[in-house]
C-alpha cells in the first residue's frame, strides 16, 4: 500500500456552485471554506503531512475586482478566526506564491507562517498568487545569480516548496482536466484524480475514496 505524505487539491467549481444556486459566485467561494475545514479534518485524521491548497492563482488576477476582493476578504476572516485553533492543533500554515497584498494582509499572513512555524503534525501549504511558471523561471535566475548549478536538485531545492515531498496526490475538483499553472515541476510523478464534483459539493467520504484509490495504486516511477 502507498503511503501518503502529501496532497495537493485545485479547489475548483465554487464560481458555478454558487451560480447553480441561482446565487452569487461569492456566494460560492464562502460556501468553499466549510470544504477546506472539512478536508483539513480529515487529513489530520488520515494523518497526512502536507496539504496544499490553490486558493488564488497568479491569473486570478484577471477576475472581477468584486471577486478578487471578496476572496481576500474570506481568506483574512479564515486566518484571523482559524489560526489559533490550527496552532493548537499542531498546523503549520506555509504560504507558497509571492505575497504581494495589502499590507494588513500580508502581516496577517506573516503572523500565521510565524505562530505556526514550528508545529511538526500537518503542514498546510496555502497557494497564493502562485504560479508554476514564473515560481520556476524565478528559481532559475536566482541559481544563475548565486552560480549554482542548474540541475534537478537545485531546482527542487530553490522552489517555494523546498524541502516539502513532491504530492502524491493531485485531486481537481470541479469537472475540469487541467493543471492551471499549478506545481507543474512538482507533480511531475503524482498520481492525478479528477472529481466531478463541484468544490462545495466535495466532502470527506469522496475524498477517502481517492485516498484509498490511491493506496491500490502502483507506482512505477518511469520503471516497470
Ligand atoms: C476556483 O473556483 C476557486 C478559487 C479560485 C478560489 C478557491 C478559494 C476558496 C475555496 C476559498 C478561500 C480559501 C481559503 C483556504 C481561505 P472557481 O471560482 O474557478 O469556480 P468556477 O470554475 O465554477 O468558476
Amino acid at each position: 500500500m502507498n503511503p501518503i505524505k502529501h496532497v495537493a487539491i485545485i479547489m475548483d467549481g465554487n464560481g458555478r456552485w454558487g451560480i447553480n444556486r441561482g446565487k452569487s459566485r461569492n456566494f460560492g467561494h464562502k460556501a468553499g471554506i466549510k470544504t477546506v475545514e472539512k478536508i483539513i479534518k480529515e487529513s489530520l485524521k488520515k494523518k497526512i503531512r502536507y496539504l496544499t491548497l490553490y486558493a488564488f492563482s497568479t491569473e486570478n488576477w484577471k477576475r472581477p475586482k468584486n471577486e478578487i476582493n471578496y476572496l481576500f476578504s474570506l481568506l483574512d476572516s479564515f486566518l484571523s478566526s482559524k489560526i489559533e485553533e490550527l496552532n493548537n492543533e499542531k498546523i503549520r500554515l506555509f504560504i507558497i506564491g509571492k505575497k504581494k497584498f495589502n499590507k494588513k494582509l500580508i502581516r496577517l499572513l506573516n503572523f500565521s507562517e510565524k505562530l505556526t512555524s514550528s508545529n511538526k503534525r500537518m503542514q498546510i501549504n496555502l497557494a497564493l498568487n502562485y504560479g508554476s511558471k514564473s515560481e520556476i523561471i524565478n528559481t532559475v535566475n536566482y541559481l544563475k545569480i548565486k552560480k549554482l548549478k542548474i540541475n534537478e536538485k537545485n531546482i527542487t531545492k530553490n522552489l517555494y516548496t523546498q524541502n516539502i515531498p513532491d504530492p502524491d496526490i493531485l485531486i481537481r475538483t470541479g469537472n475540469r482536466k487541467r493543471l492551471s499553472n499549478f506545481l507543474l515541476w512538482q507533480l511531475a510523478y503524482s498520481e492525478i484524480f479528477f472529481e466531478k464534483k463541484l468544490w462545495p459539493d466535495f466532502n470527506e467520504k469522496d475524498y477517502n475514496k481517492i485516498l484509498s484509490m490511491f493506496k491500490k495504486t502502483k507506482r512505477n516511477f518511469g520503471k516497470i
